[in-house]
């Protein structure tokens, strides 16, 4: 037997005591009739959290951001402006388009999440008929894809009023928003300003077991109803779901920062081995996530370096890689390409866990850096 560390992503935890409390205990109603207490008060909450009017809870974060092209993209030829990295254009099916028959146009993210808004304002259509109609643009804060990064609040502002000098829908896929608020030390509200729609994960870093909710003014959130139901996400007694989400913002959201602290520690112990074949950009790690390259001259893969943090060698516990109950360490994480490993701190992470991970990693890096030097140049 051997001991977990899971570091594959902040949707692996696993509802916390009083959110299970919770979720026995609250009102229910039937929430397609709007009467479900715990989900209007979740609504309300989460509207609140970010300044806006209105809010509506749906089972997952691809069902929020599906919904908002949905709605901002009425018109069949309408065209959305999302990033290349992107998790609405790389992890989402290309739904948009399936389902909702958008064109999804892509602009080329920076290392940092953000894109070129000359680029951007060149992109956005006039009305030559050839042309599809710019309905939307899309951001995501933090961005995944690009290791958890915080938008800068400059390029927030900047990028709103680029789109409302066209009069373009700004949509923010804010799975994890409340990560990038901890990191700027600025409230949701004002990370959101410039948006009009946004969608907010429960089920990532805030580690609710389910759902998300889209929120933006009334008259959005009227039309999102309808298309939520039209989708099959009109839940009945969703209070059971939207009770452990209430918890996660007052329970987790204050300790994010614990998070954050813990991927820098992870971040700056792994940059401090001076492998050639492994680096991270401790100074790119903003919040909860760390990216780990693999030199691209090194013949390590991704898939080789979690194959092998996934095993336990004899000799690793003869020394110090082992809990105290002799067992040995694993550390699951997920390849994002062949030379990216992406390790994403969350709640059910401990300070131990982490020790232990950090002393497998150290091992398993160690060992692999040795076995198979770096192509010289
Ligand atoms: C940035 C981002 N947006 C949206 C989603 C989709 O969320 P869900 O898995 O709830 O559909 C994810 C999932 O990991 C994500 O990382």
């Amino acid at each position: 037997m051997a001991y977990i560390v899971d570091l594959r992503s902040d949707t692996v935890t696993k509802p916390s005591k009083s959110m299970r409390h919770a979720m026995v205990n609250s009102a229910l109603g039937d929430d397609v009739f709007g009467e479900d207490p715990t989900v209007n008060t979740l609504e309300s909450k989460i509207a609140t959290l970010l300044g806006k009017q209105a809010a509506l809870f749906v089972p997952s974060g691809t069902m929020a951001n599906l919904i908002a092209v949905m709605v901002h993209c009425k018109k069949r030829g309408s065209e959305a402006i999302v990033g290349n990295k992107s998790h609405i254009y790389k992890y989402e099916q290309g739904g948009a388009s399936h389902i909702a028959g958008v064109l999804l146009s892509t602009i080329q993210n920076k290392p940092d999440g953000t894109f070129d808004l000359k680029e951007l304002e060149s992109r956005i259509r006039g009305s030559d008929l050839h042309e599809p109609i710019t309905s939307m643009v899309a951001i995501e804060n933090t961005h995944n894809v690009c290791g958890g990064k915080v938008l800068p609040l400059e390029w927030l502002d900047k990028i709103s009023a680029l789109c409302q000098k066209h009069s373009i829908p700004l949509h923010m896929d804010g799975a994890r928003l409340m990560n990038a608020s901890e990191a700027l030390k600025e409230t949701p509200a004002r990370l959101v300003k410039g948006c009009d729609s946004i969608s907010v994960c429960f089920s990532k870093g805030l580690a609710a077991p389910v759902g998300s909710a889209l929120v933006g003014a009334y008259h959005f959130i009227e039309q999102a109803r309808r298309m939520r139901k039209m989708l099959g996400g009109g839940m009945r007694q969703a209070g059971v779901l939207a009770a452990a989400a209430v918890v996660a913002l007052d329970e987790t959201v204050p300790r994010l920062a614990f998070d954050h602290k813990r991927a820098q520690i992870l971040a700056k112990t792994m940059q401090g081995l001076f492998l050639k074949s492994f680096s991270v950009d401790v100074e790119g790690v903003h919040t909860n996530i760390v990216m780990l390259k693999i030199a691209d001259s090194s013949p390590l893969t991704a898939d080789l370096v979690l194959k092998r943090l996934g095993q336990v060698a004899l000799d690793e516990t003869q020394g110090d890689c082992k809990t105290t109950n002799d067992e040995g360490v694993i550390v699951k994480a997920v390849g994002f390409d062949s030379k990216t490993i992406r390790f994403c701190l969350h709640v059910d992470i401990s300070d131990e866990d982490l020790w232990l991970a950090i002393m497998k990693m150290t091992y398993v890096f160690k060992e692999l850096d040795a076995a198979h030097p770096v192509a010289k140049s």
